[in-house]
């Protein structure tokens, strides 16, 4: 058996970012545009007036301040409000692949390493742009990365499913390396006209580097164990899918083929799953609190990293155990405790111990434990 180890860490941001107060002036202006279409119905109770966003609420509700996206043009259009994403030739690189590349190289060269000392990809996202051919088989291909590559997606927690697949791979001896992919474009599946939730999503690639740790030639994170559990739930759901032409309305502008939740149950569910995962996981690792010296946790909802921080340290935590990106990345599903724990954990010292979860649709959750060296 041998010690999988995370040596390094990319993370691509899209050089586009969209203010609370752009989204909240773009939706107000759509909403005001649809109920003067709808006024009769309105009027008559037969269709509902949509309300006005509010940039308050957004802050107060979620702590998130502005979202990073790859295609600005479209989201503030009130007669678009989407992304308008240009076709890609089946020649080039797909969208998910070149922000994905962008993450990996940062990755590799964070690690001291190349596409050579590579063994697999795993392109784990919560959204992939196509059935197949597997997205990160096109990244393994751009890369110029021998061995093998497929996809996972475990919503929100792919990227802590994707490190124990390949913390497991690497243990066994099955493989030597892999680079875990996060390419997360959830402006394309969020749904700009819901004030519900045109708030909570971003655009990033994040990209896990995790090799023996032997192989290891500079300051790395040993991966002592990770823990994934999954429970099923309607709460967080995207009916969207290859099934869509075969039914009767199916290719209707349809709310439900962009991401759904019921937020306060998501909230109120998840909140005491996740916190009492992390503790077993520590417990079984006979960790108390104050051996953990960080969380990275999964980016949604400041509140809701608050309750979790709160309940696992058994304290308030200070900002630097428990940091936030979300007030400047928003949600970036799978990506988002991998951007935090790519900004925050090189000031660690040898033998320190943090935690990084994620946890989302499903429900599912997933944490990794990790000892710093160097
Ligand atoms: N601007 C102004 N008001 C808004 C609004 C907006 N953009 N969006 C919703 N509101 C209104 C609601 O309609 C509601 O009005 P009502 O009381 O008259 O019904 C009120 O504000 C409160 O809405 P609610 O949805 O209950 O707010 P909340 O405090 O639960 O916050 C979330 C909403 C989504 C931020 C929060 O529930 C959350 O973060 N949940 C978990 C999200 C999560 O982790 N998802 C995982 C996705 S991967």
């Amino acid at each position: 058996m041998y010690t999988p180890a995370i040596t390094g860490t990319g993370v691509f941001t899209p050089s586009e970012t969209v203010t609370n107060a752009e989204l909240v002036t773009a939706f107000n202006a759509y909403a005001d545009l649809y109920n003067a279409e709808h006024a009769d119905e309105i009027a008559a109770g037969m269709v509902e007036a949509k309300e006005h966003s509010s940039e308050e609420f957004i802050v107060k509700a979620s702590g998130i301040e502005q979202r990073y996206v790859m295609v600005k043009e479209g989201i503030l259009d009130p007669t678009v409000m989407y992304p308008k994403m240009r076709q890609r030739s089946d020649d080039e690189p797909s969208i998910m692949a070149e922000m994905a590349l962008k993450a990996a190289n940062i990755a590799l060269e964070n690690a001291g390493k190349t596409a050579a000392d590579v063994g697999a990809v795993i392109c784990a996202a919560s959204n992939l742009e196509r059935a197949y051919p597997a997205v990160a088989i096109e990244i393994q291909d751009l890369l110029g990365i021998q061995g093998f590559a497929f996809d996972m997606n475990v919503a929100c927690s792919s990227a802590t499913f994707g490190i124990q697949a390949a913390a497991d791979m690497i243990r066994s001896g099955s493989i030597r390396s892999a680079l875990v992919i996060n390419p997360e474009i959830c402006s394309a599946h969020i749904e700009w006209r819901d004030r519900d939730c045109h708030f909570i999503f971003g655009d990033v690639a994040t990209a896990t580097l995790l090799e023996r740790e032997e192989d290891a030639t500079g300051p790395y994170f040993a991966v002592k164990s990770t823990r994934c559990a999954t429970s099923f739930s309607n709460n967080i759901r995207n009916n969207n899918g290859f099934l869509r032409r075969s039914r009767p309305d199916g290719m209707k502008d349809r709310r439900d083929m962009q991401f759904m939740q019921n937020g306060r149950k998501v909230f109120k569910e998840v909140v005491p799953m996740v916190s009492q995962h992390i503790m077993d996981h520590m417990a079984d690792e006979h960790l108390d609190a104050d051996d953990i010296k960080r969380l990275w946790l999964h980016q949604a909802n400041k509140s809701m990293n608050d309750f979790i921080g709160k309940k696992v340290l058994g304290r308030t935590p200070e900002p630097h155990e428990q940091p936030n990106i979300l007030q400047d990345y928003a949600n970036t599903s799978s990506a988002g405790s991998i951007i935090t724990f790519a900004k925050h954990s090189a000031d660690l010292k040898d033998g320190d111990h943090g935690l990084i979860c994620s946890f989302g649709a499903g429900y599912s959750v997933g944490s990794v434990l990790v000892e710093k060296h160097g």
